[in-house]
């Protein structure tokens, strides 16, 4: 096996996308990869084994750093590559030098390694941009605080106007905007919830618990629509380490979901149970509802996307990031028109 490492070790080097040059402790080169080569011109077979000097052709080496690495141990970031390679290089390449060290800390070799500039740029412009979403996220948040207190007191007078309105023909236009605030208030738990996926205090939770609470803030629902919620949970489901309201959320949502997927008189199944082996708890639902089509399936987990007049599209979206957030996983299965099983899956505390 060993001997052929070296071969495997020379390969992988050479189909890296930076490019390598190393220099043993006698400062002869061992390593010039093949995109090095291509950048430099020099060729391997001519200079493998050679003095890294060689290459300086009778100027000074001086200032070399690749070289002061060797000599000193001391490491370089971001430098030019003509303080590390005497050799025209491609100009906008940056290197690193790091010092190769034996087990008692001696260096015994450096390698220099040259990625191109225009990545690191695009990096930094990457970073650049995400820091600048979070703080209109930020900003976005604070709005929507702001916007929520007033929607409270419109939402109230409403309601005032509307008992005063009650049986003329103007008590519609009331009805309608009040419609269209809850739409509005609805959008906007959501939109708190995403804004902050990050924020996540786990506790030891019991599943069994938390169904339970769920189906009772639904059973008022399902009770006026004559919908069937059948639970099979297995006794002494192991505790899950998880912050308790997201989940909670979580499940919410998968069940709101349902309801609105399902006829009267359907019929959701939670269950819950162990996979021991696996060191997982699942939680499945599934309904006897409408189903969801081909392109539902692969658009359901974007922002925004709902096929509801009144949906804000956010409430799967959430409850991926919260799954993902706990190290778990969602899938959903649907044959329409038969149904759809939305599956949970939590690592045990
Ligand atoms: N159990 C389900 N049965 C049928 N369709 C579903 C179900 N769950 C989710 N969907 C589909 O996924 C879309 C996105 O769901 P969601 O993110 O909760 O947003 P919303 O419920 O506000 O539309 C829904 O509009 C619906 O088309
Ligand atoms: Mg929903």
């Amino acid at each position: 096996m060993i001997e052929y490492m070296e071969d495997w070790f020379r390969l992988a080097v050479d189909h890296l996308p930076v490019g390598i040059i190393a220099i043993d402790r006698e400062g002869r080169i061992q390593i010039l990869n093949r995109l090095l080569a291509k950048l430099t011109g020099l060729e391997a077979e001519n200079v493998l084994g050679e003095p890294f000097l060689k290459l300086f052709d009778g100027q000074s080496s001086g200032s070399n750093k690749l070289l002061q690495t060797l000599a000193t141990g001391r490491e370089y970031q971001s430098l030019k590559p003509e303080s590390v390679i005497p050799v025209n290089a491609v100009t906008n390449l940056v290197s690193n030098i790091y010092a190769v060290k034996n087990k008692s800390g001696t260096t015994v070799g450096a390698v220099a390694v040259f990625t191109p500039e225009r990545r690191l740029q695009e990096l930094e412009k990457t970073i650049i941009k995400v820091e600048k979403l979070a703080i209109l996220g930020q900003l976005a948040t604070e709005m929507i605080h702001e916007i929520r207190n007033p929607l409270t007191a419109i939402s109230g007078l409403m309601q005032l106007l509307q008992q005063h309105l009650k049986g003329t023909p103007k008590e519609e236009y009331v009805t309608i905007i009040l419609a269209e605030l809850k739409h509005l208030n609805s959008f906007i738990t959501d939109f708190l919830l995403m804004a902050r996926p990050g924020y996540c205090k786990p506790t030891q939770c019991s599943i069994n618990q938390l169904i339970k609470e769920v189906v009772a803030l639904v059973e008022c629902e399902a009770s006026i629509r004559n919908l069937i919620i059948n639970l099979g949970i297995e006794k002494n489901l192991p505790i899950v380490n998880a912050d308790r309201g997201q989940l909670k959320q979580v499940f919410l949502n998968i069940t709101r979901n349902a309801f609105e997927a399902l006829p009267v008189g359907g019929e959701l199944f939670i269950q819950a149970s162990s996979d021991r082996q696996q060191g997982v708890v699942r939680i499945v639902f599934r309904d006897t509802g409408t189903g969801i089509d081909k392109q539902t399936l692969a658009n359901m987990f974007n922002p925004f996307f709902t096929t509801k007049e009144s949906g804000t599209g956010l409430g799967m979206f959430i409850s991926k990031k919260i799954i993902d957030n706990h190290g778990g996983h969602i899938e959903i299965q649907s044959e329409p028109p038969s149904g759809t099983t939305v599956t949970v899956t939590l690592p045990v505390a």
